[in-house]
């Protein structure tokens, strides 16, 4: 590639397996631009390749340890990328009935799903209890006791973790942090060594561990490091009154980047982690793990079609057939993603605002990008893997988009693009007078 074609080369997260190669952006071996063209757009295309190097971060800084990743697939839970990790060994983190089914649909082995959560119907702890999940992840005392009460209806003892609430502040968005005592998530630091005296004494309980999650998009190690120390010091006075925890789950949060940030690489976080936990003597406990976003964020883009070009005294409106609806992260948590030309254009670029289609001014992908495009080009948006797909609505009555997952020079389509059929099915036309 010559210099001029670098500094040409548009900015997009998730190289090496989105890339731009002959002056177009591929994925892995295929070309972009060829699975727009048959499947259509908004597309969201998955590099399988991408979610494997990802995971084996993770295996790499946990060699030779007791340690299991849990994939969180709220992040994305498409059939086909839950078997992806079913076969590489994951165990999952669920946190509803539906997940569950889309666990075992999948192959997971039951015993390694942990399922958290603040609201867990009894039908769903029945439903978990009779598969034989490894683990809940309870987080309240109430929850403790409807969980016992159901499990003794079944004649089953429920494995359980609590989740401390370890008062940590995770340095992210408002929405995403988890781990402060103003949080609705978790048992407070103060008061879980008496809710795990209250589940010891509860017959259908067994608890089997301890768990945390202090947020989500974290990029430094210094929020794990503080929570672990203080999970640690909670493990330590509950073992002491003779109440075994057999592990340690320090759930997911790991960010990824966006927009320049530059996380900890998963194995030099858990070289920290692994660190500190030798240093005081927990270093043989059994691991567990919830990652979701570094798993799957940079390994997926969603290519859109620019409709319309609008410029205007003011602004300038790049009008795409993406929208909040297949990409609802800008306008939830003002979050950052990459936009780029799946073939750029050797124009210079003006400064435009990407919004899609739906009626709302909330509505938009990137506010003030530079980009050389016109209408009927395509643009991908970068870290679109995670929280994209599985947050998708039908609002303003638009299907959800289709999924590619490519491997290699292959791709498979995962998910058809929905059909108005598929909107309405479940709907009923008037019937009264
Ligand atoms: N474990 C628990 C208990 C969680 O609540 C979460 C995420 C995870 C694991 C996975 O966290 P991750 O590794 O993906 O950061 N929709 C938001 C993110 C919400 C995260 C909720 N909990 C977003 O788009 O940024």
């Amino acid at each position: 590639m010559s210099r001029a074609d670098t500094t040409l080369t548009p900015y997009l997260p998730g190289a090496p397996f989105f890339a731009y190669r002959d002056g177009e952006l591929w994925a892995e071996g295929v070309r972009v631009a060829d699975l727009a063209h048959e499947h259509g757009t908004p597309l969201f295309v998955y590099s399988r390749t991408a979610m494997l190097a990802a995971l084996g971060a993770y295996q790499r800084g946990l060699a030779g340890r007791d340690a299991l990743v849990c994939y969180a697939m709220k992040a994305n839970s498409n059939l086909a990328i839950l078997e992806v990790f079913a076969r590489a060994g994951c165990g999952f983190d669920i946190v509803s009935g539906g997940e569950l089914e889309r666990a075992l649909r999948a192959g997971a082995a039951p015993e390694r799903i942990v399922f958290s959560g603040v609201g867990k119907t009894r039908a769903e702890m029945r439903r978990a209890l009779q598969v034989g999940i490894g683990c809940f992840n309870v987080e309240s005392r109430a929850e403790l006791d409807v969980l016992d009460a159901v499990a003794r209806e079944l004649g089953a003892r429920a494995p359980v973790s609590v989740r401390v609430n370890p008062d940590v502040d995770a340095q992210t968005h408002p929405y995403i942090s988890t781990g402060l005592k103003d949080n609705k998530f978790g048992i407070a630091h103060d008061e879980a060594l008496d809710a795990y005296r209250h589940a010891a004494s509860l017959p259908g309980l067994r608890v089997v561990g301890i768990d945390c999650h202090i947020g989500s998009q974290i990029t430094s190690t210094g929020p794990y490091l503080d929570a672990l120390e203080r999970v640690l010091d909670l493990v330590e006075a509950i073992e002491a009154e003779g109440i075994a925890l057999h592990h340690l789950d320090l759930g997911g949060g790991l960010g990824i980047e966006y927009h320049g940030e530059q996380p900890p690489a998963a194995d030099a976080l858990w070289q920290a982690l692994l660190a500190r936990l030798d240093a005081r003597g927990h270093g043989q406990r059994r691991l567990l793990l919830e990652p979701g976003r570094s798993l799957v964020g940079n390994a997926g883009i969603c290519i859109t079609e620019v409709l319309y070009t609008k410029p205007g005294p003011v602004k300038n409106f790049l009008i795409v057939d993406a929208a909040m609806n297949d990409l609802p992260r800008p306008a939830m948590y003002d979050a950052y993603h990459a936009i780029a030309p799946v073939r750029p254009r050797t124009e210079p670029p003006q400064v435009w605002d990407v919004v899609g289609p739906v009626c709302e001014s909330g509505d938009w992908l990137g506010r003030e990008r530079a980009l050389a495009v016109q209408a009927g080009d395509w643009l991908a948006v970068g870290s679109a893997g995670a929280y994209c797909m599985s947050m998708a609505s039908h609002y303003n009555s638009r299907g959800k988009a289709a999924e590619v997952l490519v491997s290699g020079d292959r791709a498979q389509l995962i998910r058809a693009r929905e059909s108005i059929n598929d909107l309405w099915r479940q709907e009923r036309g008037l019937a009264l007078d």
